[in-house]
């Protein structure tokens, strides 16, 4: 509400106390009202006070939050508990149950805490209505908060035969449709959204469930064939308007040994228009013989070749006495032109229209006009492709402005939960939850870290010109020397201060001799240069002392000559940051050349290459004994290192700069002798940097979304990769990481034994905060007290993470005497 993505008048109230507590006031931020919605009437008996909040489209709600009102300590007012109303058109109410049909909702305990409500089962829906409650005539206030995002398929609703019980060895289990929030009769169930849309997927064993204390069966939605007294389930699907309708996705269960078996076939039917008939015939696919052999579960992708449709009914054949589905997923797009066109007669052979085999094609018919009906058919298909391709390119174009959490649909990825804030009305930023923009601290709160990027709520896209994870209003440092993005409050800041305007200093491209190449990747090549007499160049930023007549080796970080343009000037304002952080644990700008192309960047040149390398290449001293060739490490130059980290990292937050990629890999280390590293304690400096996917060498530690979007995942606070939330508290979270690794000698990869998307899934599980989570284990060499540090930058609350100030003593005072 408050960066206007959710306007004013999309918030209505059935009535409100006064003019300062209408319900449009309820933002705090603003300073102004009482900072709530107070209703007019009492909530007790009647419970028919609420407050309304209008999405203008369908979205997918995964949590709520509620707040009292608190009014600089003058409000004494909020509610206990609460029901939650929805809609999805704005006639039909439905009130939302828990799993265990539980209608009301606990709600707060004061007027300052916030209280967030995971909804399970999530709700889709328009509008959403809150109605507090309370036991007794008294006055309450409520502020709210919504986090979801936009239900794209626009599903309203759908059909089906009411699911049955299984009795296995005598034990009931529940095969039914548990969460349909439509209406049920003489068998079957309509007007409704359930289980089959809920992002759940059933395991294997359909008895064992993935949620918790629920029944068995809960996963899943089945039917006997015997109960049902048919060969087919019938399953009809109503979407808000036609779309084009490319591949249908049902997770099914195949526990051949209960008589569970995947459908055999299905027979898709299509009507374009509420008022148009439907198009005959029906789409006809079989599923391949191997996928009803394979015991597993899985989903069974069925190409429906971009038919226009805004009902859709699909007939599923028994291939045994069971059929269990856990979820159904559409891949559809808003219809194109040719899609009005009529179909053909198409049957389709499953197996070449995979996904995997591309797109569908027609079957031979064996008559002339068959062949003649398949090559319409082919160019058809051909020109859906290519807006199928161009509307994907728009829509990846589209998402990959938003945080990393829009992008996992619920009914794609079901583990990973799809939340982002459709921000309401204002809460105050407990970790991970502040997530509208420009949320400025509580008053009675600050929080730790002042620097925390503010985050664009819902829809404002990314600029286009940062192909990662950058938001709106930070400065993207993507360039040769990496993809990393910094908040930088005195380049954005619309008066520039004095640093701004400073040149940078230019420095002739001759007096650079080649000597090796250090790194290569996706942004240009990072060159070991000499620079013969330093002395004799007045812009050179000196910063340490080289003898008269001494050359001086440094770092240059070269663009490549096409890059884009916006890599050019990500490369530019790169020069500029650097050459303010002026500490002796940050790498430092020497100068620039940028007067002409290629752009290049000179650094000081730190002789021992970059942390990770230089760990993975060391045994620990005190772990193998004596050892013959191998370099060793001891556990005290191990904690010297890190206290530098931490020393350049408490450095950056003062000025509130995030970093966004701290890792290993962005820390270099100097000789032995020589530099001035600055809190040095062990005997070679250590200087952050910042090279992300400038080294192809680390591309496998970025995961890259659809070839654009490159993220740190295994260093990423659960916040940052559900939400793209990057502040000072996340850097504390990768700092643990790189402690880990250090620890860890680099020995290996952060979470080894997961893919990227258990990876994902672990940030999910942070979210979810039911135990479930994984940390990163304690290294064989790390004391119990230093691990215990890591769990602390790991902590859910970015709030209780420590700071760098912390850190940096902890690690020169405490963890020196650890061993
Ligand atoms: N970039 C890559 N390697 C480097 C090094 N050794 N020193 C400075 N910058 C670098």
């Amino acid at each position: 509400m408050e960066d206007g993505t959710i306007p004013d008048s999309d918030i209505t109230a059935s009535s409100a106390w006064s003019d300062s507590t209408e319900k449009e006031r309820g933002n705090r931020d603003k300073g102004e009202g009482d900072g709530a919605w107070c209703p007019a009437g009492a909530v007790f008996p009647s419970a028919s006070e609420y407050l309304q909040v209008d999405l203008r489209s369908l979205h997918f709600l995964a949590l709520v939050g509620t707040q009292g009102r608190h009014a600089d300590g003058h409000g004494r007012e909020f509610a206990r508990s609460y029901r939650l109303r929805y809609s999805r058109d704005g006639r039909t109410w439905i009130t939302w149950k828990d799993r265990w049909g539980q209608e009301v909702v606990s709600g707060n305990e004061n007027t300052y805490d916030v209280v967030l409500k995971d909804l399970g089962p999530p709700i889709v829906a328009r509008y959403v209505r809150f109605y507090p409650l309370a036991d007794r005539v008294m006055s309450v206030c409520l502020r709210v908060e919504l986090y979801g995002c936009l239900w794209n398929d626009g599903l309203l609703m759908y059909t089906a035969p009411v699911g049955h019980v299984m009795h296995l060895s005598g034990s009931p289990v529940y095969l039914n449709d548990s969460t349909y929030d439509g209406s049920i009769e003489s068998g079957v169930q309509f007007g409704g959204l359930g289980q089959l849309f809920d992002g759940v997927l059933g395991g294997n064993d359909f008895t064992e469930t993935k949620e918790l204390r629920v029944w068995p069966g809960y996963d899943y939605l089945g039917w006997s064939r015997e109960a049902l007294g048919q060969g087919s389930v019938d399953i009809e699907f109503h979407f808000e308007k036609t779309r084009s309708f490319h591949t249908m996705q049902v997770h099914s269960n195949n526990h051949h040994t209960q008589g569970v078996r995947v459908f055999s076939k299905v027979e898709c039917q299509f009507k374009p228009g509420l008022l148009l008939p439907w198009s005959s015939p029906p789409l006809s696919l079989a599923v391949p013989l191997e996928d009803l052999k394979d015991p597993s579960s899985r989903p069974i992708s069925l190409p429906l070749g971009g038919r226009p449709a805004q009902i859709l009914r699909c007939q599923f054949a028994f291939a045994d006495r069971w059929m269990l589905i856990s979820e159904i997923s559409f891949f559809s797009a808003p219809p194109s032109t040719t899609t009005s066109l009529a179909f053909p007669q198409v049957r389709a052979d499953f197996d070449a229209m995979t996904p995997r085999a591309g797109l569908p094609v027609a079957k031979d018919d064996s008559s002339n006009t068959a062949i003649l009906i398949g090559c319409l058919v082919g160019i058809i298909l051909l020109l859906l492709a290519v807006i199928a391709v161009i509307l994907w390119r728009q829509y990846w174009k589209k998402i990959l402005g938003k945080p990393l959490s829009q992008l996992f649909h619920p009914s794609l990825h079901s583990s990973i939960p799809p939340f982002t804030t459709s921000s309401l009305l204002s809460l105050p930023p407990a970790c991970g939850m502040d997530l509208e923009k420009g949320l400025p601290p509580t008053q009675e709160e600050p929080p730790p870290y002042p620097d925390a990027p503010p985050y664009p709520a819902l829809s404002p896209p990314f600029p286009a010109s940062v192909p990662h994870y950058a938001e709106a209003d930070i400065v993207s440092l993507q360039g040769v020397s990496g993809n990393n993005t910094y908040a930088v409050p005195a380049l954005t800041s619309p008066s520039p201060t004095a640093a701004d305007c400073t040149p940078l200093p230019e420095l002739p491209r001759h007096c650079l001799v080649f000597k090796e190449k250090l790194g290569e990747g996706q942004f240009g090549e990072v060159h070991l240069c000499e620079i013969e007499s330093p002395q004799d160049l007045p812009n050179l930023e000196f910063p340490f002392n080289v003898r008269k007549g001494r050359p001086l080796l440094v770092a240059v970080k070269i663009l490549r000559p096409d890059a884009s343009k916006n890599a050019r000037n990500d490369f530019l304002k790169e020069g500029k940051i650097l050459s303010r952080l002026k500490d002796p644990n940050i790498i430092s700008l020497l100068g620039v050349c940028v007067s002409s192309d290629p752009l290049c960047m000179v650094t000081e040149y730190m002789e021992s290459g970059d942390l990770n390398q230089y760990l993975s290449h060391r045994v620990l001293l005190d772990k193998t004994g004596p050892t013959h060739n191998t370099p060793t490490i001891s556990y005290p130059a191990l904690i010297a290192m890190a206290s530098q980290i931490a020393s350049g990292m408490k450095f950056l937050s003062s000025l509130n700069f995030v970093h966004r990629d701290l890792a290993t890999r962005n820390c270099l280390v100097g000789g032995e002798k020589g530099e001035s590293g600055g809190d040095r304690g062990g005997e070679r400096p250590i200087k952050i940097a910042d090279f992300g996917m400038s080294r192809n060498l680390y591309a496998g530690d970025y995961y890259r979304i659809q070839g654009r979007a490159v993220l740190p995942i295994r260093w990423m606070a659960w916040e940052c990769i559900l939400m793209g939330k990057f502040t000072t508290a996340s850097d504390v979270w990768a700092f643990g990481v790189t402690l880990w690794e250090m620890l860890s000698v680099c020995q290996e990869q952060p979470y080894s034994n997961l893919t990227d998307e258990q990876v994902i899934d672990n940030a999910g599980e942070f979210f979810r905060d039911h135990g479930r989570q994984v940390y990163l284990s304690r290294p064989d060499v790390c004391p119990q007290g230093l691990y215990d540090l890591m769990l602390s930058c790991w902590n859910r609350d970015c709030k209780l993470r420590p700071s760098f100030a912390h850190i940096h003593s902890f690690l020169t005072e405490d963890a020196m005497n650890m061993v």
